[in-house]
């Protein structure tokens, strides 16, 4: 019986490939970037040299397990790459993430890379981001306020659909910053651009998980092989 591969580590060992002895690495969030963890631990293992800086508690927590050395972004606060799972990958490699929660960290770390490179399944590629609920991470003082404020946004972009609070009212989900996650299900986000400035635009909202332009490289992979689009 042929196996089935693994395609969230063929992703990831794509992305490996362009890591080089000495670089700084943000290293991302989720199922997809674990494997990319496991795989870059054996690089490690057998004398690569990198300097890792996790966007996230969990991520961190799974570098030490490994041995993969790590460093905080303020040590470290010039990268040379991330490499990173994502929700959806639209056009242009415009991206969702967040569905871990990480997405303030991600973004940070992201943008603090001189390249980002995307490693999914062919699953996550889509011909308008949307169908995934936009993460959007909001201060915990004024929530209903900050809510009401993010669905008149939404009403103003022509964009319907639930705004909920990650976890609920009575356990909502805590970012690794202390904030709390509204799950925006619009369906369809036709303009990612305008819609993370009006969002990001209504006081109480941190970040979105909208990341445009930063994404250098996705490294999607499917069963028959690797894709890799770049914008
Ligand atoms: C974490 O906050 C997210 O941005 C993840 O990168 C995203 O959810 C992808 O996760 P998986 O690789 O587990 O699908």
């Amino acid at each position: 019986m042929t196996p089935i591969p693994n395609l969230k580590q063929e992703a990831a060992r794509a992305a490996l490939a362009h890591v080089e002895d000495g670089m700084k690495l943000g290293i991302g969030t989720g199922s997809t970037a674990e494997e990319f963890v496991r795989l870059l631990a054996q690089r490690v293992e057998a004398g690569l040299r990198v300097t890792g800086v996790s966007t996230s508690e969990r991520t961190e927590a799974l570098c030490r397990a490994l041995g993969v050395p790590t460093s905080s972004l303020d040590e470290t606060p010039a990268l040379d790459l991330t490499v990173d799972g994502a929700d959806e990958i639209g056009p242009g490699l415009a991206l969702i993430k967040g569905g871990g929660g990480a997405l303030l960290r991600e973004k940070i770390v992201a943008h603090a890379s001189a390249r980002m490179i995307v490693i999914a399944d062919a699953s996550k590629v889509v011909e308008t981001l949307g169908a995934f609920p936009l993460p959007i991470e909001v201060n915990r003082f004024g929530l209903s306020a900050t809510r009401r404020a993010v669905e008149r946004a939404a009403g103003q972009l022509a964009l319907s659909g639930v705004v909920t609070l990650r976890g609920g009212d009575s356990q909502p989900f805590v970012t690794d910053g202390g904030h709390l996650i509204l799950d925006a299900s619009f369906g369809r986000i036709p303009d990612p651009e305008r819609t993370h400035a009006m969002l990001c635009a209504v006081p109480g909202v941190v970040e979105t998980g909208l990341f445009i332009g930063l994404c250098h490289l996705a490294m999607v992979a499917s069963p028959v092989g690797i894709k890799v689009m770049s914008r």
